[in-house]
């Protein structure tokens, strides 16, 4: 039997992580679990979208947030236990995999100094949806594609 085809480090921690919510094709299941793929590849184009998400893992989210049209308001767990090469792990492999098309040419991986560096403050969520909604307004006047809530 030869053995299965190597899964890298990215892809083992959205599988442990991720997919019990988000789904392995991460697309979510609609009215429970938002999508990140084709979704949050947006968030990267602006500058304060990659803060955005890795405040999202450190700090959890709760509270009605509206994605492609559709509203969640659940709970997302904060995932600060984890390492810092582990949260900047998920991440990437969310956006390369999942949201290829949407990432800016530029785009660089997330890095463990960025999580390290998100970790000096908490964020409640209201202050999340507060920079997310900044991120959606940025989104919008740069006339990025898949922009519109
Ligand atoms: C227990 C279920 C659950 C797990 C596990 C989970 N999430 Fe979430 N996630 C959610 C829910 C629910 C939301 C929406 C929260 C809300 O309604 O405010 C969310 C929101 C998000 C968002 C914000 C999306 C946006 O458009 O602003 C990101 C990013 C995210 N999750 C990434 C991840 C990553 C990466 C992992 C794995 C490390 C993960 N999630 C694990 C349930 C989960």
């Amino acid at each position: 039997m030869s053995p299965p085809p190597p899964v890298s480090a990215s892809a083992e921690i959205f599988q442990q992580r991720c997919v019990i919510c988000h789904q392995p094709d991460a697309q979510g299941i609609q009215g429970l679990y938002p999508p990140l793929a084709d979704s949050i590849g947006n968030y990267v184009r602006v500058k304060e979208g990659r803060q955005y998400l890795v405040h999202v893992l450190l700090n959890g989210l709760e509270g009605p947030v509206v994605v492609k049209g559709v509203t969640y308001n659940g709970l997302m767990p904060q995932f600060a236990f984890l390492s810092d090469d582990d949260i900047a792990a998920a991440l990437n492999e969310v956006l390369t995999r999942f949201n290829a098309v949407l990432l800016p040419g530029a785009f660089q991986a997330i890095t463990a100094d960025e999580v390290k560096a998100g970790r000096t403050t908490t964020k409640n969520s209201t202050e999340l949806m507060r920079e997310r909604a900044q991120i959606y307004d940025e989104l919008k006047s740069a006339a990025a594609p898949g922009a519109s809530k």
